[in-house]
């Protein structure tokens, strides 16, 4: 008996050891996922599918999160459950950090830029071979999102999601966005909602724009399983404008998202670049 316990005990050490991945428990989608530490991206933390069916094709997300915070975990919920659908995501700051990764009167976003320069070495090669980096989406939420505007130019990244975010003073680096943004504020009672209003408003007439407000405040329904309203918001914008699947777009375009209680504006989205689709994620099949 003795040593049964004693192997039971080693084996579940090295189950915990740092680059296996914590398994995700309750997300919604089709698939297994879980959140590690890569090598490669010593002050990030990955989420993804574990194990997906061969061929799955997973679109990228780039994350920053509330405060700058160095927390890779922060956000897990909502990247968890984003990771369900087939999104594979880097949060910034590993998942034991703590500290703040640039700060919010920075002009830099250093681990973003790190992600991206990962992004274009690894996806599509080795062991990441199912990564598509023409796929690549950056958001954030609060000083995550200033972190995220600042990245906006980088040839990987397709478009921009700002949660419960703008620009401090004046819009200054919106002025210039012309890849689309989505905004999800949390209404009048979110600190970021004039900012994101304004922000809203300055950008150039031409850049395709979405913006929701859900009356929840600045801390949102981030904490709520899986991120509650905010996390599939999140899911069904990456599987709209990451996977190309049309369904999804019936939240932001066809009255879904007014439905679970946000109030929608949008502008130029006939210029919003069409995704080819990749197959839905399934059960069991390739996706
Ligand atoms: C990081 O965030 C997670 C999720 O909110 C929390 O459980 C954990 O304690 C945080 N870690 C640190 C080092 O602050
Ligand atoms: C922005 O405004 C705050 C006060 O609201 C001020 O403390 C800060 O210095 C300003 N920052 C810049 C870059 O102007």
């Amino acid at each position: 008996m003795k040593y049964s316990v004693g192997i039971l005990l080693s084996a579940a050490s090295s189950v915990v050891a740092q680059s296996a991945p914590v398994i995700g428990k309750g997300q919604t989608g089709p698939l297994k996922v879980g959140y590690f530490e890569e090598p490669g991206l010593p002050k990030h933390t990955v989420y993804m599918p574990i194990d997906p069916p061969a061929g799955t094709k997973l679109p990228i997300l780039i994350w920053g999160n509330g405060a700058c915070s160095g927390n890779g975990t922060l956000f897990g919920k909502t990247l968890l459950e984003s990771a369900s659908y087939g999104i594979f995501s880097i949060a910034m700051g590993t998942p034991k950090g703590g500290s703040s990764t640039s700060g919010m009167n920075s002009d830099k976003s250093p681990l973003q830029e790190q992600a991206l320069e990962w992004i274009e070495k690894n996806a599509g090669v080795g062991k990441y071979a199912n990564l598509d980096k023409t796929r690549v989406a950056a958001a954030g939420q609060s000083c995550g999102g200033l972190e995220t505007i600042r990245v906006w130019e980088h040839p990987l990244v397709k478009l921009i999601g700002v949660f419960n975010s703008g620009e401090l003073n004046v819009s200054k680096l919106t002025l210039k966005i012309t890849k689309p943004v989505f905004y999800f504020l949390g209404g009048e009672s979110d600190i970021a909602y004039k900012n994101g209003e304004r922000d809203y408003k300055q950008l150039p007439a031409t850049t395709p724009r979405w913006k929701g407000n859900l009356p929840v405040g600045h801390m949102a329904t981030w904490s709520q399983v899986n991120s509650g309203k905010f996390g599939k918001a999140m899911r069904l914008w990456l599987d709209w404008q990451l996977r190309g699947n049309e369904e999804s777009s019936d939240f932001f375009l066809k009255g879904g998202a007014k439905a679970d209680g946000w109030t929608v504006e949008m502008a130029a989205m006939e210029s919003l670049p069409k995704v080819t689709p990749i197959q839905s994620c399934k059960v069991g099949t390739a996706c």
